[in-house]
């Protein structure tokens, strides 16, 4: 009998892998489903992106392996991105490191990083990746709550001092998936000075902060004193431009702790397609004009989502940023019976808050990833299931 790892066993299901195929089952049935699961937006990529892989793919150059160094003019791009809008200057042949979507980096990373039994400390709920990264590192998971209580802020000072003592690798995302909050800069602060004082790797996963609303700038970690000696931050096109489907993201940090991944990548992937890594670099260098029309038509689909919500007595405060609304559920409702139950009875796909950690447990999540129209339509669907469970 051939047995998968134990390892395996001790990750669930993806949650989003298993909508996808339910979603399917529901449209061959005829359902008029409503997705607002993954955070995939229907909005079409950018045309210069269009417009630059359509060429590159006529190179034959371009269809060579990558390899981790990639395209000379995707890192650059990337790294006068990072100066031009963070202030943080990187050198393009060390420091920046293209991956095949931000998820396989983040993954990888624990591999690169942490020893079987090290601590890995995770958020609690938070970006299911983090968790399969770890627990394929064979870490010892420390998982953190986020409350609303404390502004769905990871606090390292709320572990034991033997927790932060084999802590060698945290994951930190804001502005968050999936709460939509943000991080004020004195919790950034005394996040990295704690990393610094305990030798603990940061992982600023940071795929959100060109989707960010009323004024509000999302930062980088690297503007925080002392971040370069602890974090590696990890960007994407796939928010941003609406290129999930293309995997292009990149990792950024100092070369001491850039090296590590990339060379265990060497070890498990040949890079990212030339013509995409063109197609970032396409964006990147307009990324301002290109993000702004997305992020407006986010705008709008987040104050008809929060309106429609409201009606039905579900209130949510307007996040600062993100593609989503993490909704309280009312006292007693189970979140997985809830979304299992609004899928199989309206066709509405939403995401479990259980989907990302026990700590979800009595909420649930709306991603922005259809016009507004729609997603009135789906919150009054939510509206009829909780109208027949009250
Ligand atoms: C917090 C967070 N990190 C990383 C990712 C992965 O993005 P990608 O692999 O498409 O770059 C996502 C996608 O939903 C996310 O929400």
């Amino acid at each position: 009998m051939i047995h998968a790892s134990r390892r395996l066993d001790r990750l669930p299901p993806y949650a989003v892998a298993e909508l996808a195929v339910i979603r399917q089952r529901l449209l061959a049935r005829g359902v008029d489903v409503i997705d607002v699961s993954a955070g995939d937006a229907d909005m079409p990529p950018p045309p210069p992106a269009v417009d630059a892989i359509s060429e590159a793919v006529r190179d034959p150059a371009m269809s060579r392996y990558a390899y981790q160094v990639g395209l000379r003019e995707f890192r650059e791009s990337a790294a006068r991105y990072m100066e031009r809008r963070f202030a943080a200057r990187f050198d393009p042949e060390t420091e920046v490191l293209p991956l095949i979507g931000s998820k396989e980096g983040l993954a990888h990373l624990a591999l690169a990083f942490v020893n079987p039994g090290d601590g890995c400390v995770l958020p609690d709920p938070g970006y299911p990746a983090y968790l399969g990264g770890a627990v394929v590192a064979d870490a010892e998971i420390i998982r953190v709550p986020l409350r609303p209580e404390n502004g769905f802020l990871l606090e390292l000072d709320h572990l034991t001092p033997a927790q932060l003592a084999s802590a060698r690798l945290v994951y930190l995302n804001y502005p968050n998936n999936p709460t939509a909050a943000v991080a004020p800069r004195d919790y950034l602060e005394r996040t990295v000075e704690t990393c610094r004082r305990h030798g603990i790797l940061l992982a600023y996963d940071n795929p959100y902060c060109e989707v960010t609303f009323d004024g509000y700038r999302a930062p980088s970690i690297f503007e925080i004193d002392g971040a370069r000696e602890c974090a590696i931050e990890f960007h994407s096109v796939s928010k941003s431009f609406s290129m999930t489907g293309w995997r292009l993201a990149w990792a950024v940090g100092n070369a001491r702790l850039i090296g590590p991944l990339r060379k265990l990548k060497s070890w498990v992937d040949t890079g990212v397609f030339l013509a995409v890594q063109k197609a970032g670099a396409a964006v990147l260098d307009r990324a301002e004009s290109l993000i702004a029309p997305l992020v407006t038509e986010l705008a709008v689909r987040r104050v008809a989502t929060a309106e429609a919500l409201g009606a039905l007595g579900l209130s949510v405060e307007r996040p600062k940023a993100t593609m989503y609304l993490w909704v309280r559920l009312p006292q007693g409702v189970e979140a997985t019976g809830f979304a299992k139950h609004v899928l199989e009875h309206q066709g509405v796909v939403t995401m479990p808050g259980t989907a990302f950690g026990e700590g979800g447990e009595g909420f649930f999540r709306i991603a922005l990833t259809v016009p507004s129209d729609r997603l009135r339509q789906a919150v009054e669907r939510i509206g009829a299931v909780l109208e027949r469970q009250g």
